[in-house]
């Protein structure tokens, strides 16, 4: 496939690169400046209300979705809506106990802690975080040998907020300590429109309605990708027209960077096109689908089948996943009405 790899980069580095200079000036800071996810912020926004009025720490939150959704944006949303610090750390960094009491017996009343991609928190760790969790203490065993003996910190009440792209890779027990586990799921187009005029506000950039239209129905549901597509096309408006981001200029610009006009990346299309081709559009499992497309399972299941059954490209069934009609005709793929119409 030598005319895609530009796409699969551009894309893969918006999920690799989440902490970006210019990612976090776009960032949300207040409830009031989130749009979208309409259900989890209800639910934050009542526990922060609560938890403020009745002075306490905010109960324990675990923030799940794929990747660019806001799920680390929401968690220092409330830092700021709590008046707290956030601390942030990532699971697979945590790899001792002893660094799970350093960051715990250096925070204050109140704070919290955010914890990227928690499902690679090592399970030696994750144990000493249920104690930590319940009852705001850790106990450790320093030393070895003989003279090993183990020590009570008590930790100041803190809230745990957990994010991860993969819930289900969350222990049983680790999950049953947060009070609320929230989903993020994949923003609308309307929705998205609406994140695009406000980056470009804050970027002081001239977008009309068509534009902000156009760059959102090809971000593929997630607000990440449409402020990175927002700076190429900033670019290319500026240096291929009069620096407005009209439609047509819109389109040019992404057509150069090969962003599919629905906003389905490399590998949701890499998926349907197997499925089309070598399994006549399933049923088939989604084990062997990643096998032929060469990604893990897990991968496949949280990044990219959420998106292709909310959009209508994949169905999923008793027998395994199946295309849609919508699929075959974004693939410009014909025949599926002959021959497997019935499957639907
Ligand atoms: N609801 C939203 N409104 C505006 N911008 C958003 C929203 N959700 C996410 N973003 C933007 O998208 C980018 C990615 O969000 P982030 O919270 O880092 O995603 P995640 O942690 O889920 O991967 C951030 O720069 C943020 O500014
Ligand atoms: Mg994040």
């Amino acid at each position: 496939m030598p005319d895609t790899p530009k796409v699969t980069d551009y894309l893969a580095s918006t999920f690799n690169n989440p902490e970006s200079p210019a990612e976090a000036a776009l960032r949300p800071l207040s409830f009031s400046d989130f749009t979208g996810q309409a259900k989890s912020v209800e639910r934050l926004q009542v526990m922060v209300g609560a938890a403020k009025r009745r002075g306490d720490a905010l109960n324990h939150i675990l923030l799940s979705g794929p990747p660019g959704l806001g799920k680390t944006t929401l968690s220092f949303i409330l830092g700021n809506e709590m008046g707290r610090n956030v601390r942030v750390t990532s699971g697979p960094v945590v790899e001792k106990a002893s660094d799970l009491a350093g960051l715990l017996t250096s925070l204050e009343e109140g704070d919290l802690l955010f914890i990227d991609e928690i499902h690679r928190i090592p399970k030696t760790v994750e144990e000493y975080l249920y104690s930590a969790m319940e009852d705001f203490r850790l106990d450790i065993m320093i030393d070895q040998g003989p003279n090993a003996r183990s020590v009570r910190l008590s930790i100041p009440r803190f809230t745990l907020v957990g994010a991860t792209t993969r819930a289900g890779l969350l222990t049983a027990p680790l999950r049953s300590r947060f009070t609320l586990q929230t989903r993020l799921d994949y923003y609308d187009t309307p929705t998205l429109m609406g994140i695009v005029e406000r980056s470009c506000g804050l970027l002081g950039v001239e977008i009309d309605n068509d534009g902000a239209k156009e760059i959102a129905a090809r971000s593929r549901g997630t607000p990440r990708i449409a402020n990175n597509l927002i700076n190429f096309v900033r670019d290319f408006a500026q240096e291929r027209a009069d620096g407005r981001i009209t439609k047509p200029v819109a389109a040019k610009a992404l057509e150069l960077l090969e962003i599919d006009a629905r906003g389905l990346d490399e590998m949701d299309k890499r998926i349907m096109r197997i499925m089309a081709e070598n399994y006549k559009g399933g049923p088939v499992g989604l084990g062997t689908v990643a096998i032929a497309v060469g990604e893990e399972a897990d991968t496949l299941e949280e990044v990219h089948e959420p998106f292709l059954i909310q959009e209508g490209y994949l169905q999923r069934t008793q027998q395994g996943r199946v295309l849609t009609a919508k699929a075959y005709q974004a693939l410009g793929l014909k025949g599926f009405a002959r021959d497997q119409g019935d499957l639907l």
